[in-house]
């Protein structure tokens, strides 16, 4: 709470509104509004453009510097620096792990790898050419079919049994719906390997052959996952929120937090990238899509640029661009077509002052793409590494939010439609005449 108070005056009320106001240790302070109900009013925010849905610890974004910190880390010196499970563990905890934590979890996570054999009965309902994250969703969603054991809530000890479970697990089922897709058998995780290193193995890996990962792509995988770990209150995260917020079950929640991230306008969108680029096709199409994505009757938009909250760079592309790179050379392929077409692209979006005035920057999803096709990861499975490497993030914001006390999200609306009227009898009633669609 401050000092300061906010003063609503609104035309037809005998007094002002005094409203609390919060200043937190970083970004803009907040004004408590849950006052106006009493006065008769609601707020309306749609899309939570200017809205805060809850206190948090775990990240902090400033759209306008570029900013983004991890219990106050910045995302630069993580990707340099840490790894993956070392960022898992400071998300959790909100601590750096010591030598003997961060061995004693990344130990923890390799022991829970491994997911219950019924569960590869449940592809065998699936065609093969089902989209991956049809399968996640359905598939991390039965995960609380299985344990029993930790779905007590209130427990921190079962919440964080389950946060190590969706960690470890993730990467498993991620590869188990590519082998599905292509008719191969499923490779079980060896627990001599690297978290990234032993998702790699159980992608690509064969009963025939099982060749050594690349430490150059174990390395780029390990900083895909990182950088998608977290990012404050963004739609997937503020759905496993609302989720959690009704006691449900932990894999109910992050599968709820899959299916939003699905969307092309969220973490769909690095698919929808690799499709852009090769409808592209070539540097000589790309004034016509620019043109394109600049037309206001026109619906393409250029996936892969804008953010609802960087209106500056987004510090994660920067770190992805710098990994595309090292990548591309690594597997001899710095020619690659679609790399021309993004730096053409990027380029011009940064000069074009359509962007420029609309702040549209590339986001995280924009080199993201290229790193994982160029590894060999097919298209459709480019959200499923996001939501492998966002899991912890989803779970650790449930974690944190079920620390306090939970009220049941429950929004409130703006009502526009019909006033009461009586119900007529069918026989003798007109046309609805109504869109039927
Ligand atoms: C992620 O929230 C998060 O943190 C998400 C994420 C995370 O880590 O969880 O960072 C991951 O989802 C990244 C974003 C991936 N999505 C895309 O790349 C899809 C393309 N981008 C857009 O759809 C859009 O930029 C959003 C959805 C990302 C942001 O949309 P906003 O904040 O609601 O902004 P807006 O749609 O109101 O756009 C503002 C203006 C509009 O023009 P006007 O109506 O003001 O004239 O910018 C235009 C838009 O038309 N615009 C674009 C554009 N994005 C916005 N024009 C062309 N191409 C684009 N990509």
């Amino acid at each position: 709470m401050t000092d300061k108070k906010a003063t609503l005056a609104v035309e037809g009320l005998d007094a002002n509104i005094e409203l609390p106001t919060y200043k937190g240790t970083m970004g803009p302070d907040v004004i408590d509004v849950r006052g106006l109900t009493a006065k008769g009013y609601f707020t309306y925010d749609p899309g939570f453009v200017s809205t805060a849905s809850c206190e948090s610890k775990i990240t902090f974004i400033d759209g306008g510097k570029g900013q983004l910190l991890h219990r106050g880390y910045p995302i630069d010196q993580l990707a340099e620096n840490s790894d993956y499970l070392e960022t898992c563990y400071l998300l959790l905890h909100g601590e750096l792990p010591s030598e003997a934590e961060y061995k004693e979890f990344v130990d923890i996570i390799t022991t829970h790898t491994m997911v219950h054999e019924s569960i590869s009965r449940f592809f065998r309902g699936f065609h093969h050419d089902s989209h991956p994250m049809a399968m996640m969703c359905g598939i991390v969603g039965a995960l609380s079919a299985f344990y029993h054991d930790s779905l007590d809530i209130t427990n921190p000890r079962h919440r964080i049994i389950s946060a190590h479970r969706l960690i470890a697990k993730m990467p498993t089922l991620a590869a188990m719906c590519y082998k599905h897709s292509q008719g191969q058998p499923f490779m079980y995780p060896d627990n001599n390997l690297g978290y990234a290193e032993n998702f790699l193995h159980m992608m690509f890996g064969t009963p025939c052959s099982d060749p050594k990962v690349s430490p150059v792509l174990a390395r780029a995988m390990d900083k895909i996952f990182l950088l998608h770990a977290d990012h404050e209150q963004n739609a997937s995260t503020s759905t496993v929120r609302l989720a959690g917020s009704s006691g449900a079950n932990p894999f109910a929640c992050i599968a709820s937090g899959i299916a939003t991230l699905w969307g092309p306008a969220h973490g769909g969108a690095n698919e929808a990238v690799l499709k852009m680029l090769e409808e592209i096709g070539d540097v000589s199409n790309i004034d016509a899509y620019v043109a394109k994505a600049k037309d206001k009757n026109d619906p393409f938009r250029l996936m892969g640029f804008g953010h609802r909250v960087y209106k500056n760079f987004d510090p994660r592309a920067k770190v992805m661009k710098g990994t595309c790179d090292e990548v591309l050379a690594e597997l001899g392929l710095e020619n690659d077509p679609l790399l021309a077409i993004a730096k053409r692209l990027e380029q011009i979006a940064l000069e074009d002052p359509y962007f420029i005035e609309k702040k549209l920057y590339p986001n995280v999803d924009f080199y993201s793409g290229i790193i994982m096709k160029a590894i060999g990861i097919p298209t459709d499975m480019f959200t499923v590494i996001f939501a492998t490497g966002r899991t912890v993030g989803w779970i650790a914001h449930w974690h944190e939010m079920l620390g306090e006390s939970v009220k049941i999200g429950r929004p409130r609306q703006l009502y526009t439609g019909a006033t009461p009227r009586d119900y007529t009898d069918r026989a003798g009633r007109p046309a609805a005449s109504v869109d039927t669609f």
